[in-house]
């Protein structure tokens, strides 16, 4: 029975390996994500109930339960150098002939290879008989850090090689390098939630991605939607208690001849490796794919700053060896960001979301880095009074990190230049409240978060979502029709609507109207922290809204506590608990409250009934118990889900997170092996909450 659990294991992981190779990798599914995912809760169900069978390459390994203490430093086996760099052909031609072009190398057939160069962030990938076993950064080149439960979130990366059959055996240790980095969609819209949340934005995708790479937590690099490219692979032998590099002309030429061999390798093995390739008999072979991606690499969804220029003979390369600081066999032509001229027609102020208000250019059109842009960031006031742009300027601007237009001074003034240099406003252009700014900030805000109207949108949408009140049934469509039709501008109203208001809007009949306001109407007993999280308070998310509501049990202690009282809170700092006081300080906010109140709206911690709030460990989750479970009743069960801020449901669906089974569980049971739901037993249900209180 076990050994065809574990075969049925084994065909599971490793049909989800090619899938997740042909989607993540190669860009070319062939199932859909239902399929993938109904193979992938099969396997979940079936470790579920063998634990005992789950390895470190199973596709559910990616992301480990715990956050790490910081990060170890470690010696690389090999040393990782950085490149030269060449600004124009001169250049490139001398560090060719210093390569051995002048004759006195013999470069064969096909002497470069052309690559991208990616803008992201250099790792080294240990794989032990086939299995990823440590991923490092580069550090500073002799020693990094060790990522490797971050890295194991990255799709693209192989946890097992080769992922397919293949017949290229793999070196029993191998060291495979190259570059991890966000895709640009990816970055703009991590940084359009970091607006939403009032949090620092990114400058560019490297440093996003190099963040989110050192996250203590590798839930939150899973988050973040990493890709990688590898470009280099090292044989590597274990000597002495460590990992090390016997002899490096052995190892590389022992797994191939050339440069582009190795590449061809990597790919055949189950690497992604950058597409944007090209083997070169010249150098103006070079040079021509050098001119062409100057252009085409804006229609790619990775940033790049140049292109890296290798020698392809590994022989040659390790004959040439290195500098003290990089190989004498590769060089990198760094693209210049390209700089243009255009005039500014006006500045506009534009209100982000959680009130930043930010100065724009708005320009006359000019064609930069691949696109017509029309409006550049000015950043903030005081960049803005630093380069005392003025109307009617002529500016320099460039792509930050070629993908954000910006400003980068005054060329020239106006021919009827503007008396005075741009004022920062005082009152917010949207609803007249105020402007300020947070101590230590740059940032000017508009000082009334919870009625102006430029937040209304966003203000409601963050009200009514999953983490906050959970209104099913009030989307973001429905809130847009509702503020257009005069009938909503504060939370408050939500609690005032009528059935016959919504029943008039578009697409809305009677009876999605009616549960429209029962979902609003149930939402008033939601417990305090998801109050708290809806209200939008800088910095406080579900984590510090359920460390807030639990010592104060009541809004209106919250509301009178101090700076004092609440950095007394452990897990609370003093940016929290500023933005607490100063949030509870702020007349619409008392204005806001007393409405609730009057309104009927819980303000205490004990939800529904008198229920503690123990974790957010099952937040948003709807969870099925069934049977007689061995020491909880199915009550005492369903209650510790809520407390855990879970759903009891009734009936099981696809969308149902876990199936908790005891004794004669009968078609619940049949019917959530059929969906590949999860069934856990109360003794698992029980362990997965023990830490979490
Ligand atoms: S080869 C010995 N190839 O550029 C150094 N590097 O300064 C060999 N990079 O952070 C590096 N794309 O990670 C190479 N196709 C590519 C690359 C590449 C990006 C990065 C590299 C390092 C920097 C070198």
């Amino acid at each position: 029975m076990c050994e065809d659990v574990a075969k049925q294991l084994e065909q599971l992981k490793s049909q989800l390996a090619i899938h997740n190779y042909r989607y993540y990798v190669l860009d070319e599914p062939s199932i859909t994500d239902a399929e993938y995912d109904d193979l992938y809760k099969q396997l979940v169900a079936l470790e579920a109930q063998h634990p005992e069978l789950i390895t470190p390459d199973s596709p559910t390994q990616r992301v480990g339960d715990t956050p790490r203490e910081g990060m170890a430093s470690v010696p690389h086996p090999i040393k990782l150098y950085s490149l030269s760099n060449v600004f124009n052909a001169e250049e490139l031609a001398e560090w060719a002939r210093r390569a051995g072009d002048d004759g006195s190398l013999d470069l064969g057939e096909c002497p470069y290879v052309a690559e991208l160069k990616l803008d992201g962030l250099a790792v080294s990938l240990l794989y032990h008989n086939g299995l990823l076993v440590r991923a490092l950064t580069r550090g500073d080149g002799t020693t990094g850090e060790d990522i490797t439960a971050n890295v194991r979130t990255i799709h693209s990366i192989p946890l097992k090689i080769p992922v397919a059959p293949c017949e290229i055996p793999v070196p029993e240790w191998l060291e495979v390098r190259g570059e991890v980095v966000m895709p640009i969609t990816s970055f703009l819209a991590l940084n359009q939630r970091q607006e939403e949340l009032g949090q620092k934005l990114f400058a560019n995708p490297r440093n996003a991605g190099a963040g989110a790479v050192r996250q203590l937590d590798p839930k939150m690099t899973a988050a973040r939607n990493l890709d990688a490219y590898l470009y280099d692979a090292h044989r590597l032998a274990f000597i002495g208690g460590t990992v090390e590099n016997p002899n490096l002309s052995e190892s590389n030429e022992a797994l191939a001849a050339t440069h582009w061999q190795s590449l061809e390798q990597l790919a055949t093995w189950g690497f992604k490796v950058n597409p944007v390739r090209k083997a070169c008999q010249t150098l103006s072979n070079v040079e021509q794919f050098i001119s062409q991606w100057d252009h085409d690499r804006h229609t790619l969804d990775v940033a790049s700053d140049g292109i890296v220029i290798k020698i392809n003979s590994l022989a040659v390369q390790d004959a040439l060896g290195f500098t003290a600081k990089s190989p004498r066999w590769a060089t990198a032509w760094k693209y210049p960001p390209e700089v243009k001229t255009t005039v500014v027609k006006a500045i506009e102020l534009s209100l982000g979301r959680t009130g930043v208000i930010t100065p724009v250019a708005i320009l006359e059109p000019v064609k930069l880095a691949g696109t017509t842009v029309q409006r550049a960031s000015l950043h903030n006031f005081e960049e803005l009074a630093k380069k005392d742009v003025r109307v009617g300027d002529t500016v320099r601007v460039q792509k930050a990190a070629e993908i954000i237009p910006e400003v980068l001074g005054v060329d020239m003034r106006g021919p009827e230049p503007q008396p005075q240099p741009y004022v920062a406003p005082i009152l917010c252009p949207a609803c007249g409240a105020h402007t300020h700014q947070y101590e230590g900030e740059v940032a000017l805000r508009c000082s009334n978060p919870l009625t102006c109207p430029a937040q209304q949108q966003l203000r409601l949408e963050h009200w009514v979502s999953r983490n906050a009140l959970d209104i099913a049934g009030v989307g973001s469509a429905l809130i847009e029709q509702l503020i257009a039709a005069g009938h909503i501008h504060t939370p408050a109203d939500l609690y005032r609507l009528t059935v016959d208001q919504l029943a008039t809007l578009e697409r809305m009949g009677e009876k999605s109207a009616q549960n429209a306001i029962a979902a609003i109407e149930a939402s008033k007993q939601q417990p305090l922290h998801r109050l708290l999280v809806a209200m939008g308070i800088r910095h406080v998310g579900s984590e510090a809204a359920l460390l807030l509501a639990k010592p104060f049990g009541n809004l209106a202690a919250l509301a009178n506590t101090t700076v004092e009282e609440l950095i007394a809170i452990d897990g609370i700092g003093p940016k929290v608990a500023d933005s607490v006081v100063a949030f509870f300080t702020l007349p619409q906010t008392q204005m806001l409250l007393d409405e609730l109140e009057i309104l009927g709206l819980n303000l205490t911690q004990q939800g529904g009934g008198a229920l503690e709030l123990l974790s957010n460990a099952l937040e948003g989750q709807s969870i099925v118990v069934t049977g007689t479970l061995p020491t909880l009743s199915r009550e005492q069960a369903e209650t510790l889900i809520r407390q855990h801020g879970g759903k009891p449901a009734s009936s099981v669906s696809k969308k149902t997170a876990f199936v908790v089974a005891g004794e004669a569980a009968g078609s619940k049971l049949t019917k959530a092996e059929a969906l590949g739901v999860p069934v856990l037993s109360e003794a698992t249900f029980l362990e997965c909450l023990k830490n979490r209180t």
